[in-house]
């Protein structure tokens, strides 16, 4: 008998052994289990370092602090961004001569960042920081993690950071490949569990999406989003191009990003603004936006704090959506959500997307009319719709064979849950 025993233990440490790898090689930290939500400078603020001539745009303590208060103030926090960001440039230029740490500028951020992250966790917020695993910041402002792996993860561990958005600038394709991991698993050695935020896939010619998706939270897939419906949609074709392989590897932990939002500045119109929510949602990406919450126009917040559209973002299932129809002006986006009914199928948030165009329809807003089987709409028990830009429009009951039909602005989108209807 004893020897039996013993033998199957001897059987499973092959097993324990491996799991025991497994864990200590990927990240694996828990969080970001809905995609992370909050704020971040770099498109909005850029790379602004002098507070003398900018001193409301500079990047600086006094920047962050005031974003910290609005995000509380202005309702933000209270529907989900928790996340304050710092990007690029917050650093001095060359690293502590005595011990080597990295230092925060000291113009711009004279309380120093164990400071600031008092004041943002006092808040009730979280704090996140910028780095990169190369030579220089993509800025060139300060010194990238190159050499210094350990002491860097402990700094912002120290520091009580929440999240790492790690960038990778003047590093090489194969430092980035074994750097990306061995950041992440310093991370995890300093015992503080961080959001791991990785551009690694873009600097990449043919990303590896399944090992990316091991060691980081979520991951940068396209290039730096600008203030424009052309930027916008432009990022969505790339997601509608390679989204099979996007979509294979994000869930909860582990998500597709296609970088910041850009509502509430200069040039997305209202629609756009409406679309670029959308789809954002639709894809499961994390809602990070950039932009100055003191001037944010009250329709602008009122969509940023759409609490039926964020529902659909931090959806449970975790389940990322995509393109499910497309013609020359026309596009359809579908995400199965919650909740799902004894038959085991879904509801699904529908996006209907008028690319625009002159010459898409002569009369502005286009009638897009479809059967809802031909995008994957097919329980017989049938759906209830609801328009989540204006949740007092109930539009009622449609069964798989039922056409369905939605007037879109052009550059807009018409946005609905079609919650499946329970068995009796
Ligand atoms: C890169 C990143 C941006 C931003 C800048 C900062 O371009 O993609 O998101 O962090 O660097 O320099």
């Amino acid at each position: 008998m004893l020897g039996t025993e013993r033998l199957s233990h001897l059987l499973c440490l092959p097993i324990w052994f491996c799991c025991a790898l497994r864990c200590i090689d990927g990240l694996e930290n828990g969080l970001a289990q809905t995609p992370p939500m909050g704020w971040m400078p770099f498109e909005r603020f850029q790379c602004t370092v002098d507070c003398i001539h900018f001193p409301r745009d500079c990047i600086s303590e006094s920047l962050f602090k005031r974003t910290a208060d609005l995000l509380v103030s202005e309702g933000y926090a209270a529907v989900g961004f928790q996340y304050l960001i710092i990007d690029d440039c917050w650093m001095e230029r060359i690293r502590d001569p005595s011990t080597q740490k990295l230092l925060s500028d000291r113009k711009r951020f004279p309380s120093g960042m164990s400071a600031l992250s008092r004041y943002i966790h006092g808040r009730g917020l979280k704090f996140g920081i910028y780095h990169d695993v190369g030579q220089q910041t993509c800025m060139f402002r300060g010194p990238g993690a190159r050499g210094h792996f350990e002491l860097d993860a402990q700094t912002f561990a120290d520091w009580g950071a929440d999240y790492v958005k790690l960038d990778g600038c003047y590093a090489t394709e194969s430092e980035r490949n074994r750097g990306y991991p061995a950041f992440g698993k310093a991370m995890n050695r300093t015992g503080r569990r961080m959001v791991y935020s990785c551009s690694w896939p873009f600097y990449t010619e043919k990303p590896d999406y399944r090992l990316i998706a091991k060691h980081c939270n979520l991951w940068r897939f396209a290039e730096d989003i600008t203030d424009s419906y052309t930027s916008v949609f432009r990022i969505m074709e790339l997601y509608r191009r390679n989204q099979e392989l996007l979509l294979a590897h994000a869930g909860p932990g582990r998500w597709n990003d296609p970088d910041m939002l850009v509502l509430g500045n200069f040039r997305l119109s209202y629609d756009a603004s409406r679309l670029q929510l959308a789809i954002w949602s639709v894809i499961a990406a994390p809602l990070i936006m950039t932009n100055d919450l003191e001037t944010v126009r009250p329709e602008i917040k009122e969509l940023l704090q759409n609490r039926e559209v964020i529902a659909v973002n931090q959806d449970m299932l975790g389940m990322p959506g995509k393109c499910v129809w497309a013609s020359k002006y026309f596009q359809v986006w579908v995400r199965p959500v919650t909740p799902v009914n004894d038959l085991g199928q879904h509801s699904f948030a529908v996006a209907f997307v008028n690319r625009g165009g002159f010459d898409a329809c002569p009369l502005c807003p286009c009638t897009f009319e479809v059967v809802l089987k031909r995008l994957g709409l097919d329980s017989l028990t049938g759906y209830y719709v609801v328009d989540l830009f204006n949740s007092s429009r109930n539009m009622g009951m449609f069964k798989p064979n039922d056409a369905f039909n939605t007037r879109i602005n052009p550059e807009g989108v018409t946005f609905y849950k079609f919650t499946v209807a329970p068995v009796y």
